[in-house]
């Protein structure tokens, strides 16, 4: 793993399964790799999704985006932290690819197949999105792309395109590799659905105000066959344990369960510690937020500053290939 590339919606309202799935692992690697871990926030894929894009709200979501993720403990002076559009390269390269694609890789697509079956005006940038995808990531020359197991079949165009790009024109770019991190969870929802997801209304947020996020806890289902609190309950049929994992330190989630096994515990108590735990990570994050929000010029200081790294590796890749294919 020399350098990792991963991009990410501009969605303001980012939830913990968000957090722990992927920006954890994304300030993790930033850690390790410094400049070669290159994050883009993509603002050219938003409006290929007619039902979600919002021309008013576009520039305040990339804010917000770079804002949580910064908040988060994302150092855009240690990583690469910009914005899609400030790097014109990205349509530049992908309009290249466009030519060199054949049509049916793209519209065998699940995702957009699945999209495409929901819209009454399909957008031709919708069936064009895993070309655009690829052009982010190779405009880098990353070979590392942590992103999460939905995106396997377009990561695997990536690579096409790549492997037919360097048979024609010569080695150019690697064929890089997907980073499905065993240590991100899948977290489920606070009713116990197997995801949490915005689509399905099942977060926690990870800016959400302190009592709503209680109320929500209060609410999560318990272990099902438990109903009064001299039954014995099982820690693994309780959302409320699945959560505290994440956030409570082991040896505190290990007397508990077995207390709660042995049902010398109330649920109310768990809820009332998991609250507590959750609020250690949560509460620094929204302290950072609230202070990055107050200095605006800070989030788009650093986002100028990642867009003029990220263009001089972009310019020098385009170089290469305008020469490569002849323009
Ligand atoms: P949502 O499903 O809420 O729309 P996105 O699809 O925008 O979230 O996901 C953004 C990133 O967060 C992706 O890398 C995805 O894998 C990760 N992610 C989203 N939901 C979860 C979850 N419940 N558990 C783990 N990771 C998640
Ligand atoms: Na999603």
């Amino acid at each position: 793993m020399k350098r990792v590339f991963s991009g990410f919606q501009p969605t303001g309202d980012l939830h913990i399964g968000n957090y722990l799935g992927a920006m954890v692992n994304y300030i993790a690697l930033g850690e390790k790799l410094g400049q070669d871990a290159i994050y883009c926030i993509v603002d050219y894929h938003a409006p290929t999704n007619p039902v979600a894009y919002d021309k008013d709200l576009l520039r305040q979501r990339t804010f917000e985006a770079a804002l949580v993720n910064i908040a988060a403990g994302l150092d855009p002076n240690k990583v690469i932290l910009f914005v899609q559009s400030h790097v014109p390269e990205h349509t530049e390269l992908a309009w290249i690819f466009t030519t060199q694609t054949p049509y049916g890789d793209l519209t065998r697509m699940t995702q957009f197949k699945d999209k495409a079956a929901k819209l009454e005006s399909v957008p031709a940038g919708l069936l064009m999105y895993p070309v655009l995808m690829a052009a982010d990531i190779l405009l880098y020359k990353a070979d590392t792309v942590p992103v999460g197991d939905d995106q396997t079949q377009h990561l695997e165009l990536t690579r096409e395109i790549a492997r037919r790009w360097n048979q024609t024109y010569g080695e150019t770019f690697p064929e890089p590799e997907i980073y499905l991190n065993p240590h991100a969870p899948r977290v489920p929802g606070i009713d116990g659905k197997a995801k949490m997801s915005k689509s399905v209304g099942n977060t926690i947020g990870l800016l959400e105000d302190e009592e709503s996020i209680w109320a929500k806890i209060r609410t999560m289902p318990d272990d099902p066959a438990r109903i009064r609190l001299s039954d014995p309950g099982d820690p693994e049929r309780s959302v409320v344990f699945k959560f505290l994992q994440y956030f409570a330190p082991p040896e505190l989630v290990q007397v508990l369960r077995e207390e709660y096994r042995r049902r010398g515990i109330g649920t109310l108590v768990v809820k009332q510690l998991l609250m507590q735990e959750m609020m250690k990570t949560l509460r620094p994050i929204r302290e950072r937020a609230e202070e990055l929000r107050a200095h605006p010029e800070r989030v788009l200081g650093a986002l100028e500053e990642g867009a003029a790294k990220a263009r001089r590796i972009a310019q020098a890749t385009m170089e290469e290939v305008r020469e490569k294919f002849g323009l």
